[in-house]
């Protein structure tokens, strides 16, 4: 019988493009939602490992690395080794607590890039309904769900590589809610088409896919909204944003509209049409030197120890709205 999907808001900031600061927010947005008394779960699946290296320092997540194969296993490879080998479900393996304990985190592992592979004969295989895929496609997206449970999160944060590729993919259809970071740079901009065309691809197909697959097997909702953007690590020029950057705002608010809103409301056409206005959820200026002592030291922004202080409380303001919409939009949404 097919369980029952846990109640945790599942996000992910996302695009494509590497170097947007996907890794950075989704750490520190987490902490902040932690500050505010929610429980986080955060799944580093992006076979780089980023996000656990930004926690963990490099003995320990060598440590997770060699004996992720092995019975003692701690990774998300450790949990979908026996989907991938043909062996019985996910195994359950317990996140690691974090911080004070709000923020739980499922360990990255450089082995998911052999897991990407496989995704992609199980879709095919899907379409070909062949039982098999259906269950290991949503694999993932059941792992987490157990896992969501087992620590009573109310939000997952996904993780993801800078790719459009077969792993992405069954996060993006997992998820309720992405958020689109948006470096300062043109190249963030264009690659917002290709986003919403292939968002819009994947939620066709896996409709199609649901509705070959068996009664009573888990799936993914496949069904991600877009909650908003973050413009991110932009350089703050006297009291305010320098006019060449709100000139690039403004130029990305309209793109985000054409690329990815209408292009997304063609497949929901009353989800979407009172929920457009002010997508923006915040923003997150360049950090520099703080964010490096941050990744040191496996802490938020706001809680190197030392640091400047101005800068600190920048970051604790900026990081707490826009934990603050996410919170109140995906309850809002959610509600809708
Ligand atoms: N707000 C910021 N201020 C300063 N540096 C940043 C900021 N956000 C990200 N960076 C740096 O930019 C690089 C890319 O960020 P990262 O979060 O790893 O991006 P992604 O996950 O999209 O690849 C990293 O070296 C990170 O330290
Ligand atoms: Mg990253």
């Amino acid at each position: 019988m097919a369980a029952a999907r846990h109640r945790a808001v599942r996000l992910t900031i996302y695009n494509h493009k590497g170097g947007v600061g996907k890794t950075t927010l989704t750490v520190n947005v987490a902490f902040a939602l932690a500050a505010l008394g929610k429980k986080v779960l955060l799944v580093d699946s992006d076979p780089q490992c980023n996000l656990t290296s930004y926690l963990f320092d490099d003995d320990h997540v060598d440590g997770f690395l060699d004996k992720s194969d092995g019975t003692s296993g701690e990774t998300i490879w450790t949990a979908l080794r026996p989907v991938f080998h043909g062996k019985g479900p996910v195994q359950l393996i317990t996140p690691y607590k974090v911080g004070e304990g709000r923020v739980f985190i499922l360990p990255g592992d450089i082995k998911l890039s052999e897991y990407e592979l496989f995704l992609s004969d199980t879709w095919t295989e899907c379409f070909k309904r062949q039982e098999r895929g259906f269950g290991a496609t949503s694999a993932l997206s059941n792992l987490v769900n157990h896992l969501a449970a087992k620590t009573g999160v109310d939000f997952v944060f996904y993780d993801t590589g800078p790719n459009i590729g077969p792993l992405n993919r069954v996060i993006l259809l997992d998820t309720d809610f992405f958020i689109v970071p948006a470096a300062c740079d043109h190249f963030s901009v264009r690659a917002l088409n290709t986003l919403g065309q292939t968002l819009h691809r994947w939620i066709l197909d896996w409709r199609t896919i649901r509705a070959l697959a068996p009664d009573r097997t888990y799936l993914m909702p496949g069904h991600p909204l877009y909650l908003g953007y973050i413009p991110q690590r932009f350089r703050i020029y006297g009291h305010g944003m320098s006019r060449a950057h709100s000139f690039y705002l403004r130029n990305l608010e309209k793109r985000l509209f054409r690329d990815i809103v209408l292009v997304l409301r063609e497949l929901d056409p009353p989800w979407f049409s009172t929920r457009l206005k002010g997508s923006k959820l915040g923003e997150v200026k360049d950090f520099g030197k703080l964010l490096h002592q941050a990744e040191l030291e496996g802490v938020p922004l706001f809680d190197v120890s030392g640091g400047d202080k101005t800068q600190k409380t920048q970051a604790k303001a900026a990081l707490d709205q826009i934990a603050k919409q996410i919170n109140g939009r995906s309850r809002a949404l959610r509600r809708a």
